[in-house]
């Protein structure tokens, strides 16, 4: 099939699993000409099961404008250097998490564009109006969200391919922010795994505690937590209401008893190259 101007070549690779089965979703609303890879037999069959038909990765990746590596950040490294050197000159390889690109773990070519982009998933601050925003905590179904974009080009149309990917993969998306592939991964992991996802971990272990080491009946603590994350989360970011004075000395307390004081070491480059290279298996990350 030939492609118009509005229209490209996209390749999804590892199209059957989570991502690959959420960016495909959406990918098949629009009008480009897109190809499925997957190489398990079940992410295979998730695929064929959705109606769509898969193609082989050499096929797919040869005369794609832009290949969507939806696969394992531990499989990146292997599978980049088998798919990078079959694109076409001008391609655009897209990952979609920073982690294994910043570690420089990925196949370059001079020819190839390398870009990153990661969903920021619906804010909690979005005012959501419908059933299915509300149930649709992830994104990319039915919530509006921004999307964070990194591109290794100055091409302005290189850049308009990455943003319309962007946005048709993580549809709905409101903005979509560029930022460089350090930033990226200054965003995540260190902002919102280490410590935003860390912190939601953290509250679920202390809702435990207190229903089962304190004893306090499970739909009383469920509530006063729900209620009170929201108010914290309002009041802490967006300065909503003031803390009360008593609250704000239980909270010095909580930070005392709770948080290290060097904490804020995990900003330091060092430190993300040691986060990195934890999370991808290394015993460290090469520069
Ligand atoms: N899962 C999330 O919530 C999430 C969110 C944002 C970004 N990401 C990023 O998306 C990427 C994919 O993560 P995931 O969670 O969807 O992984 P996943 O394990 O759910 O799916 C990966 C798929 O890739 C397939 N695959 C592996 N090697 C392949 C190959 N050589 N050829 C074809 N297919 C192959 C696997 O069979 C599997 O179906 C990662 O970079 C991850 O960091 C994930």
């Amino acid at each position: 099939m030939t492609t118009t101007d509005a229209q490209y070549r996209v390749a999804v690779i590892g199209a059957g699993g989570k991502m690959g089965m959420r960016v495909s979703n959406n990918l098949v609303t629009t009008d480009h000409v897109v190809a499925y890879v997957e190489n398990s037999p079940t992410g295979q069959q998730r695929t064929i099961d959705a109606g769509r038909e898969l193609t082989d990765a050499g096929t797919a990746v040869s005369d794609a404008d832009i290949v969507v590596f939806a696969v394992p950040d531990l499989a990146l490294q292997a599978v980049t250097a088998d798919l990078v050197p079959r694109m076409k000159p001008g391609a655009i390889a897209l990952t979609l998490d920073p982690a294994a690109a910043y570690a420089g773990l990925l196949t370059d070519r001079d020819d190839v564009i390398r870009a990153v982009a990661h969903p920021c998933h619906p804010s909690i601050f979005l005012e959501r109006t419908t059933p299915e925003e509300y149930a649709d905590t992830f994104g990319g179904i039915a919530a509006p969200q921004d999307a964070i974009a990194a591109i290794e080009s100055d091409d302005p149309a290189k850049k308009d391919i990455v943003e319309a990917t962007v946005r048709a993969i993580y549809a709905p998306v409101l903005d979509v922010h560029f930022v460089t592939i350090k930033q990226l991964a200054q965003l995540e992991p260190t902002l919102v795994e280490t410590v935003a996802c860390m912190i939601g971990a953290l509250l679920n272990e202390a809702l435990h505690e207190t229903v089962h080491t304190m004893g306090v009946p499970e739909p009383a603590a469920r509530s006063i937590l729900y209620g009170h994350t929201q108010v914290a989360l309002a009041n802490g970011l967006r300065g909503d209401n003031p803390f009360s004075d008593a609250c704000l000395i239980a909270m010095d307390y909580g930070r005392e008893s709770i948080i290290k004081n060097d904490w804020k070491k995990i900003f330091r480059d060092d430190e993300l190259d040691r986060n990195l290279a934890r999370m991808l298996h290394l015993d460290h990350i090469e520069r």
